[in-house]
């Protein structure tokens, strides 16, 4: 059956969810396309974002109160029907809307989307989750559940493994008595943040500048996309954390004229464009590399704007060290990663992405950084930069490259040049080689992880 285009706010948001569980798509570069499609703005546009990352970022917990509403398992509930109840549940329990409007108005939704069966079944289910408010059913589901992971897994919508790495993380700076803190900042919507370019615009000129990138401006409401400097390329939406990441190694030290500068790993190009800004201000050249061709692309349109004359190229990034030995002043590694720093941003991600993933993205990580350690020149410096915090991608692939490489691959400070970076006074925990991990809780940013280290 064909269905009518998606227009009201919840149709918008089924659409999204559905899209999301069936092709695997990314909630945040889906909606902003898909409200535009249905002329939602301002308040309604407000809301069907809430619905949508709402219902994404508390998925898992909304499964189980679903499960416990409906006395079967998940497995058994047909997919469309199950979106749709996600969606009611968080409308129920997570949102202020009253009661009949979210069960009516989400019941309708089934017939939509072309499921018209299971309609008594969600009016049923929708209507047992309603008699309970969101406390009540997370009391009830807490019953018998006695590891404390398990317990906040539950409390905070996070899976089990996310928790005990985001905990291992905070163990290593000390610091484990921050967990909770982080679970609620994944949970909450980030203020979205600006980049001014280095001499292609003012920082003052877009608002007031953040309290630490001293390129960072917050956005002001409404669509960034509307500002004049961001439709010419000269601002950027970009998170600060990636903008210290990015300044860290632009200025770690003065640019010498003629400097050759790398990034490694660039698509889609936000870290690329920053950079690129730096580096013509300072004399030197920079070359942005990506392995997938369409995000190569984006790479070659971010620079657009800012230096035409930035090579792009696309080629696998293990293979820069053989092909070009130490022919770089700086490298940057933004490597791929979990992403379990970016969990805001990015609601549907933490039930993507598995424990499993995180073996394969070390060995890759490991690789990236050797061979951009051989392609470093002597004398230059290296940023490993991932958006996770956990211990194996962060401290692990440095430790294990350190060892291999003892003595001759020093660490640099990363947390003297960010507290000479960033404008305000900045909280850095102590962690092994000089490294500075950026949290959500307590910087307002993705939390990065930055390790700056130098060939002798
Ligand atoms: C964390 S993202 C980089 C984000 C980017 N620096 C930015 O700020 O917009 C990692 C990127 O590495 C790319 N990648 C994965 N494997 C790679 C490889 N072997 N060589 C080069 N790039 C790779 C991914 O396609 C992805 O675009």
């Amino acid at each position: 059956m064909t269905r009518r285009p998606a227009v009201t706010p919840r149709e918008v948001a089924l659409d999204v969810l559905r899209a999301v569980s069936t092709d695997d798509a990314y909630a945040n570069l889906l909606l902003p396309t898909r409200l535009r499609r249905a002329r939602l703005h301002g308040q309604e546009a407000a809301f069907t974002t809430e619905l949508t990352y709402g219902t994404l970022r508390r998925r898992g917990y909304y499964d189980l109160v679903i499960a416990a509403a409906a006395g079967r398992d998940l497995a058994a509930i047909d997919p469309v029907a199950l979106d749709v109840l996600r969606l009611g549940a968080h409308q129920l329990l997570g949102m202020a809307t009253a009661a009949h409007a979210a069960v009516s108005e989400t019941v309708g939704l089934t017939k939509w989307m072309g499921a018209a069966r299971a309609t008594g079944f969600v009016n049923a289910v929708l209507r047992t989750i309603s008699q309970a408010d969101e406390s009540t059913w997370t009391t009830r589901l807490l019953d018998g559940v006695t590891d404390p992971v398990e317990r906040l897994a539950l409390e905070f919508a996070h899976p089990g493994w996310v928790v005990r790495a985001v905990r291992d993380a905070l163990h290593r700076e000390g610091r484990a008595h921050e967990l909770q803190q982080v679970l609620a900042a994944n949970n909450a919507a980030p203020r979205v943040m600006l980049v001014a370019l280095p001499g292609l615009a003012d920082p003052e000129a877009l608002g007031e500048v953040s309290l630490f990138a001293p390129t960072a401006v917050p956005s002001a409401a409404g669509d960034p996309a509307g500002h004049p400097l961001v439709a010419q390329g000269r601002a950027r939406v970009q998170d600060e954390g990636s903008q210290l990441a990015a300044l860290a190694l632009s200025r770690c030290r003065p640019i010498v004229e003629g400097e050759r500068w790398l990034d490694l790993c660039a698509g889609p190009g936000g870290k690329a464009a920053l950079l690129a800004a730096e580096a013509k201000l300072g004399g030197a050249t920079l070359v942005a590399n990506e392995i997938v061709p369409a995000r190569s692309r984006l790479v070659r349109s971010a620079l657009h704007a800012v230096d035409r004359a930035v090579e792009v190229r696309t080629s696998d990034g293990r293979e820069f060290g053989e092909r070009e030995p130490a022919a770089f002043d700086r490298i940057l590694i933004d490597a791929p990663c979990t992403g379990l720093g970016a969990l805001r941003r990015r609601p549907e991600a933490r039930w993507r992405k598995t424990e499993g993933d995180v073996g394969p993205l070390v060995q890759l990580q490991t690789e990236l950084l050797r061979s951009a350690l051989a392609a470093l020149a002597p004398g230059g410096v290296l940023a490993y930069v991932t958006c996770s915090p956990h211990v194996a991608e962060t401290t692990g692939v440095v430790d294990a490259v350190l060892t291999e490489r003892q003595g001759e691959v020093v660490p640099l400070d990363a947390r003297e040049v960010l507290r000479r970076v960033a404008r305000t006074e900045i909280d850095l925990a102590e962690l092994d080689n000089g490294a500075a991990q950026l949290w959500p809780h307590r910087h307002g940013t993705d939390a990065m992880f930055v390790q700056l280290l130098t060939r002798r």
